[in-house]
């Protein structure tokens, strides 16, 4: 989501007349568009504050902007005062960074913008000149769960009108984007309440029969992950076999403490199904661990739910207490040893499975987009439909495009291999009738 704020950003100012630099030692205004789901971004936010402060007092003339949820936040604010920040604008409002930088230019001193600006639904992002391009369905989130900052940040949930999507869709399309990602809190609750907009299972089928020849989405919330959605995943061939289905814990009684909608059961049976409908799929997850109050049990809990959804990845995080969130307000937190163990054990556990996951794609062909050059040593990077990191020997990839290329070795993250044939394969257009 960040990401692709920054994308917008980027083009806003291109459209303003601004000129992107490669290193912020060249810029005279520095972006920090930062994150506050986590303790530790935050503190990473402050110490580059405390840099540029730095230089502007060693006589630099910059000018400082804070951007993105941290801004919509008090602990951003008082931040931006403290180091002194000139531009604030929050989420709901990246578009008025070109007004922002017209408005110090004509001598405010300072801009502050930190609505919810309805405009941000309709605003056309510029087709990327990648091979692979984010997409924003909706923003916000209606869920109250009780660790996240981001129903403060964001607001609550908006779907952005069907005809403003696909009209970025074909844009991309037209441009040669090879993968789209649609992006959302909650992907899954595009268009519920409004019943003028299609369900998150039609969007899909309507994205993929644009033609795009891959389609992926995140973030999908266990509750509203509709048997409909699973049928349009199996059904259609350029929608990828990649599910990242946050479960958070395995634990019933830390789940409610959550305040997650679904229990342990219900979330297992969703990995069920989507499993039994979908081939070769990879199902991806979040987790916390140490939530407050979260017993040893609680925790073997989430250990024994990771063994039978047999999580192909995930994503684990300490629990960190967020000023202004319920969790914080009403709860304890624990000891630092006990949750740093217990992410040790997790982490374990999420790299056996992960290798299991991967050698099911030994000696198999697996099709992979190079959208750039990124090396690893002798090596280029590309991901699969399943969102693997895939790896070939650099030599074999002269451009850019989708392969196939056939699995030689695995580890934990990453799949090894060789093109299996020297030429991109040929990209099925499946154009709308
Ligand atoms: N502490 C730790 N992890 C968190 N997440 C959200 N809020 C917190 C928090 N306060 C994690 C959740 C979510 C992911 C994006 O970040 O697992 O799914
Ligand atoms: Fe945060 Fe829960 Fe909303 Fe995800 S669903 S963004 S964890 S409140």
């Amino acid at each position: 989501m960040n990401e692709y704020d920054t994308h917008t950003i980027q083009s806003e100012l291109v459209a303003g007349g601004h000129q992107l630099v490669e290193s912020p030692a060249d810029a005279n205004l520095v972006i920090l568009n930062t994150c506050a789901i986590r303790g530790k971004p935050v503190e990473k936010v402050n110490s580059l504050l405390g840099e540029l402060r730095k230089e502007r007092r060693s006589g630099r003339d910059l000018t400082i902007a804070l951007m993105g949820c941290l801004a919509q936040l008090e602990e951003g604010q008082e931040l931006a005062r403290r180091f002194g920040v000139d531009i604030l604008i929050g989420p709901g409002a990246i578009t008025d960074i070109v007004p922002a930088i017209r408005s110090l230019d004509e001598g405010a001193e300072t801009f502050s913008s930190l609505d919810f600006q309805p405009g941000l639904d309709t605003h056309l992002t510029p087709a990327p000149s990648s091979l692979s391009g984010f997409l924003t369905i909706m923003r916000g989130c209606n869920h109250h769960c009780t660790y996240c900052i981001v129903p403060s940040t964001r607001g609550p949930e908006v779907s952005r009108p069907v005809e403003i999507i696909m009209r970025e869709v074909e844009a991309m399309r037209d441009a040669g984007v090879q993968e789209i990602y649609l992006l959302g809190q909650n992907v899954n609750s595009y268009g519920l309440g409004d019943p003028g907009l299609p369900s998150f299972a039609e969007l899909l089928r309507l994205v993929a029969s644009s033609g795009i020849p891959r389609v992926k989405f995140t973030t999908s919330h266990p509750m509203n992950f509709s048997s409909d959605i699973v049928d349009a995943i199996a059904e259609t061939q350029n929608i990828c076999n990649y599910i990242h289905l946050p479960v958070q814990s395995g634990s019933n009684r830390v789940l409610r403490r959550m305040a997650r909608e679904y229990r342990r059961d219900r979330y297992l049976a969703i990995v069920d199904e989507i499993r039994a409908k979908i081939d070769d799929v990879v199902i991806s997850t979040d987790i916390i661990v140490g939530f407050p109050g979260e017993s040893d049990d609680d925790f073997e809990a989430t250990l024994s739910l990771y063994d039978e959804a047999q999580f192909d990845h995930a994503f684990t995080f300490i629990y960190s207490a967020r000023p202004g969130t319920p969790s914080h307000r009403h709860f304890e937190d624990m000891p630092r040893e006990i949750k740093t163990e217990r992410l040790k054990r997790l982490i374990e556990r999420q790299k056996a499975w992960a290798q299991t996951s991967n050698q099911r794609f030994l000696d198999r062909e697996v099709r992979v987009l190079f959208k750039d050059m990124a090396r690893d040593g002798d090596y280029v990077v590309g991901h699969s439909d399943q969102n693997h990191t895939v790896l070939v020997p650099k030599e074999q990839v002269l451009r850019l495009g989708l392969y196939r290329v056939r699995v030689d070795h695995v580890t934990p993250h990453t799949l090894y291999g060789h093109v299996a044939g020297s030429r991109p394969e040929a990209i099925p257009l499946m154009m709308a009738s």
